[in-house]
């Protein structure tokens, strides 16, 4: 069987762990896919840069042109914000290839878009990576609990803000500080403000949402407050009522299911709660759904190698779907649903 090729958009703390994985798993990935990948392209900004394990000659400035070549199978954009990763990606569909991406920031401003070109050309867009890092999260909703109605997801989905919030909370660590060590460890956005001031987590509730209840969430929707003014005084008061604060992602669908409520913002949480006991850079969501009840997701929520998971997980998914000719689930919108946010409600 001909090796199905790949192209990599980014090789920063995602990208990287993508490509070592492609290269030390090859032989267990040709095996559970049915044919070998090969990695034949990986876009960046800065082409000197010494990337370990990577080919100097694969390494290209010149996104547009490696999305463009009619030979590249499955194209992993994991470059983030909205361009010109939108313009790649739509491009990568009209040459053919299927796409995954961990770009949440672009899919809750514009995922119909992303959509729309995936189906027009008949490719894949997945996206486990983008919601809670290692977590399988996207493909439960959007596949195991299709025969189901969700009426509530809520959790923690920024592991950036719960390591801060955590080392306030514990070892009594100052904010900037605590901010800088989850940066070092790779866990913090490009511009950690879209961590802090919860535009991510926001971004997450909005795709939550749209898959959630088969209605359009866009990050506009989404009701959001940071985490920037909880200070160690919050902690204490929050201590002596037997609690603790998180940066919480709330989506509900209403009692008469004609709209939907999206909102991240700090939460006083019980000490007793499960999430409050989530440490570090963790994340755990709990999804309520009529039939299956009260399901519950925890895991590494943010760095290379937890993403990289889902990314691969992605990547030998739609390599399967590619060999079948056939497609993985696309966009399930059935009714735009008014979204109300909290300060609304
Ligand atoms: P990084 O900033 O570490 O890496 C970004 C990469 O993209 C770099 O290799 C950079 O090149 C490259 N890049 C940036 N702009 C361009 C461009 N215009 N053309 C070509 N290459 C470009 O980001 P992360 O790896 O942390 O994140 C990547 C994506 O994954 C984002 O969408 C992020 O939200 C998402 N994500 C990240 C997680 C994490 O824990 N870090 C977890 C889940 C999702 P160069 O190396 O030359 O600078
Ligand atoms: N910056 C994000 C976080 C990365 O801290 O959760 C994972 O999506």
């Amino acid at each position: 069987t001909r090796p199905l090729k790949v192209a990599l958009l980014g090789c920063g703390v995602v990208g990287s762990e993508v490509a070592r994985i492609m290269t030390t798993h090859a032989g267990d990935l040709a095996a559970r896919i049915g044919a070998p990948v090969e990695l034949a392209g990986v876009a960046v900004r800065r082409p000197a840069k010494v990337r370990e394990g990577i080919p100097q000659e694969l390494i290209t400035t010149d996104a547009k042109g490696l999305v463009s070549r009619d030979d590249i199978d499955v194209v992993v954009e994991v470059i983030g914000g909205i361009e010109p990763a939108r313009t790649l990606i739509t491009t990568a569909f009209e040459h053919g290839a299927s796409v995954v991406s961990a770009n949440k920031a672009l899919l809750a401003e514009d995922g119909a878009t992303l959509y729309a070109a995936a189906e027009k050309h008949g490719r894949d867009l997945y996206f486990e990576a983008a919601v809670a890092g290692a977590i399988p999260l996207i493909r439960p909703l959007r596949e195991s609990l299709a025969g189901d109605k969700v009426n509530r997801v809520l959790g923690i989905v920024n592991g950036t803000t719960n390591f801060i919030l955590d080392k306030m909370d514990t070892s009594g660590a100052g904010y900037s500080e605590a901010l800088d060590e989850a940066t070092a460890l790779g866990y913090a956005e490009a511009d950690p403000t879209a961590d802090v001031e919860a535009f991510d987590a926001a971004a997450k509730a909005a795709i939550l949402a749209g898959i959630a209840f088969h209605t359009r969430v866009r990050l506009d929707d989404v009701y959001r407050e940071g985490m920037t003014e909880v200070t160690a005084a919050d902690f204490a008061s929050a201590k002596q009522m037997g609690c603790t604060i998180k940066l919480l992602a709330i989506c509900e669908r209403a009692a008469d299911g004609r709209s939907v409520t999206a909102r991240v913002h700090p939460a006083m949480i019980p000490l007793s709660h499960p999430l409050a006991s989530v440490r570090e850079a963790y994340n755990a969501v709990f999804v309520e759904a009529e039939a299956a009840g009260r399901l519950m997701f925890y895991g590494p929520g943010a760095g290379g190698a937890p993403t990289a998971s889902a990314v691969l997980g992605d990547l030998v998914a739609v390599c399967r779907n590619k060999l079948a000719e056939a497609t993985g689930p696309g966009e399930s919108v059935y009714t735009q649903l008014p979204v109300s946010s909290m300060g609304e409600v």
